[in-house]
């Protein structure tokens, strides 16, 4: 749900071409409600440490232990790497989390992403920061997503039910979900 002061931002499923009019309701799919994909620069490194240093995220995302030297030399391979994409998480102006696609081999990738920022826990933006991605993955013929969530993160799981992903069987206490976007 969007609230005061924020900025709204219409999303469309197709290209809108201004001749069709407006009538096209069902291609209009969200509100992003002022949250946005921006490069994932050195400030969202030192945010994502502090982020995955809280045990609650980090038992949430799936995080293995990693150290700060880990982090900073996987910052710096990223330039040159391929299979993997990421992004900063911004609402409002203000970095909150870290979303992208990993294993990227089209057209399969899998999708990951988090807010860090706990206050915003529980407030509808998970299925626009899923879309945001989403589209990402679209526009580069990713279709075929797949993801690895904790068996007892709730949340996440009832937002992936509800937009589309399905469960594809489980390895122990992650299960394991997927989705095929329409090109
Ligand atoms: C997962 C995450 C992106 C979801 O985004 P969000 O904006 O918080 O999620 P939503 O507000 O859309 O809630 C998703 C669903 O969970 C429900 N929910 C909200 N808080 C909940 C809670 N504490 N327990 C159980 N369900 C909850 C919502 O009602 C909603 O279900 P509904 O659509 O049937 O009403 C975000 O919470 C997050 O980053 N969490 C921490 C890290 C994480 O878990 N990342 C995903 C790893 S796979």
């Amino acid at each position: 749900m969007a609230h005061a002061g924020e900025n709204i931002k219409l999303v469309l499923a197709k290209p809108f071409h201004p001749c069709e009019g407006l009538d096209r309701a069902k291609d209009l799919i969200l509100v992003t409600a002022g949250l946005r994909l921006v490069p994932y620069d050195r400030d969202y490194l030192d945010r994502s440490w502090e982020w995955l240093s809280d045990p609650q995220t980090r038992a949430l995302t799936l995080t293995p232990a990693f150290r700060r030297e880990d982090q900073q030399a996987f910052f710096e391979r990223l330039p040159g790497r391929t299979d993997y994409l990421i992004w900063g998480v911004e609402h409002d102006g203000r970095p909150v989390g870290a979303a992208g696609l990993k294993q990227v081999a089209a057209p399969k990738a899998e999708y990951w992403g988090y807010l860090g920022d706990k206050s915003l826990w529980g407030r509808k933006l998970g299925p626009v920061l899923l879309a945001l991605v989403e589209e990402q993955a679209r526009e580069r013929g990713l279709t075929d997503l797949f993801l690895r969530v904790a068996r007892d993160n709730e949340r996440a799981i009832r937002l992936y039910l509800r937009t589309g992903w399905a469960d594809a069987g489980d390895d122990g206490e992650v299960l394991h979900m997927t989705k095929t976007l329409a090109p």
